[in-house]
């Protein structure tokens, strides 16, 4: 498969990559994504964001938790090669993410797109007195609060973005009685929008209690954001799924019922939809996004239908199993939470993306990637063999053992199948002995 390589013509195919020492990969990302000595530099400066500039993003500072920055390889997303930037302490994540990106790739690679970035804001409206009534004057008067939101943020006007459209919703029944909502629809470009929203309806807030005589309470951003939804989608046939015991149609027919499983049972979908989110969260994370208000809106949209259910969907056609992911994605490519972090900035930079619309299908396809490697291991060699190699390397380390001896701590606790601390102060222990 010849893939499209983004602007800088890089690749995401690094064989080895995962063997090389720190200062080597760097090397080799800088090479493939031309960044400058510089760029690259921030990611080796010895704290990962400066206390004065963490003293000025939140309250009560005392210092800056450290999380793994790695980089996800080999996908191939509508034709073109991304590097994917990943935060997560979980071992295994990237590597999974990597590896089902490798399989995919050979089968095509993934399709991704996203919708328009349309936010949703809220005005909550009590003690109405005629509500089916206000809801007729609230769309009557639709335009002059399009206007007036409008008003307050010319400049994202200007870009061709702003409140777009009004929605009256009437909930009748509420434990404190009836209310009535107005959605404010207001397209945020290529920011997450919350500021953006929660100010405009702010602002019309008067306008609407004047439209239709109640009180206004609540004027705040819904991180349901379902009409910022992101997709993605693979093909695989079977021959690529195969494994040395099992054949490629037994593997996903296996990871079918694995799906269903998910689909039919709410304790399941919610460890379907963790594995997801360890991708989509990752790259939330690393690209300085607010992985509560997506955290938030991917479950919130998993329960659309009254059901808790999954977030991706399998099936099997003809020889090829085919998965696709829908989801909502409010995330940022511009904000000043990108712009104060170094390693945010060199997040973006390694992704090269025009606009977080193209984030967002990104991030769906690193979630259905990452879907496909959770389900694969589940139906086959099971979770804890992958992961307990990898989890032994931080128990190695978190038991004290220097560097020379890491490999032969991890190699110990694997032997012992105890991948514990306890074990490893012992394999430790042992060595200074016999030394
Ligand atoms: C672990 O972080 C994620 C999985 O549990 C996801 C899944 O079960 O599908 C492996």
């Amino acid at each position: 498969m010849t893939a499209k390589t983004g602007n800088n013509g890089f690749g995401s195919r690094m064989p080895g990559f995962y063997r090389l020492r720190r200062k080597e990969r760097l090397r080799r990302l800088a090479g493939s994504c031309g960044m400058s000595e510089q760029e690259v530099a921030a990611l080796e400066a010895p704290s990962p964001l400066p206390f004065e500039v963490a003293d000025h993003m939140v309250e009560n500072v005392i210092g800056v938790l450290g999380f793994p920055l790695g980089v996800a390889l080999n996908f191939l997303i509508n034709g073109r090669d991304h590097l994917i930037p990943m935060a997560i302490e979980e071992p295994s994540v990237i590597a999974a993410a990597s590896h089902a990106a490798r399989v995919i790739r050979e089968a095509g690679g993934f399709s991704a797109d996203a919708d328009a970035p349309l936010m949703i804001g809220q005005v909550q409206l009590v003690h109405v007195p005629d509500p089916e009534a206000a809801v007729k004057r609230v769309c009557a008067a639709s335009a002059n609060l399009l206007a007036a939101a409008n008003a307050v943020h010319p400049n994202m006007v200007r870009r061709g973005g702003g409140a777009q459209a009004t929605e009256v919703r009437p909930l009748p029944h509420t434990p404190s009685g009836p209310m009535v909502v107005v959605h404010l629809l207001v397209d945020v470009g290529d920011a997450m929008g919350a500021n953006t929203v929660n100010t405009m309806v702010e602002a019309i807030a008067p306008l609407i209690e004047e439209i239709t005589g109640g009180e206004a309470r609540l004027c705040i951003v819904s991180n349901l954001a379902d009409r910022r939804l992101a997709r993605s989608s693979a093909r695989i046939q079977f021959r690529l799924l195969e494994t040395k015991i099992y054949s490629g149609q037994q593997i996903a027919e296996r990871m079918i019922e694995a799906w269903a499983f998910a689909a039919a049972d709410p304790y399941r979908a919610a460890t379907h939809n963790k594995g997801i989110m360890n991708g989509i969260d990752a790259v939330t994370m690393a690209t300085g996004n607010d992985w509560r208000a997506i955290e938030a809106g991917a479950h919130a949209y998993a329960a659309r239908n009254g059901r808790y259910e999954p977030l991706s969907r399998w099936r099997i056609e003809d020889d090829t199993l085919v998965g696709a992911i829908e989801l909502p994605l409010a995330v940022a490519t511009v904000g000043t939470n990108l712009d104060l972090n170094p390693r945010v900035r060199f997040s973006h930079r390694l992704l090269n993306l025009g606009s977080a619309r193209e984030l967002a299908a990104v991030m769906a396809a690193v979630g259905l990637g990452q879907n496909f490697a959770a389900m694969h291991a589940l139906v086959t060699d099971g979770i804890q063999r992958g992961h307990m190699a990898l989890h032994a390397r931080g128990v190695a380390v978190a038991a004290g053992a220097p560097e020379p001896l890491v490999e032969h701590v991890i190699e110990g606790l694997i032997a012992s199948g105890e991948v514990k601390l306890s074990k490893a102060r012992e394999i430790l222990r042992s060595v200074e002995i016999t030394q």
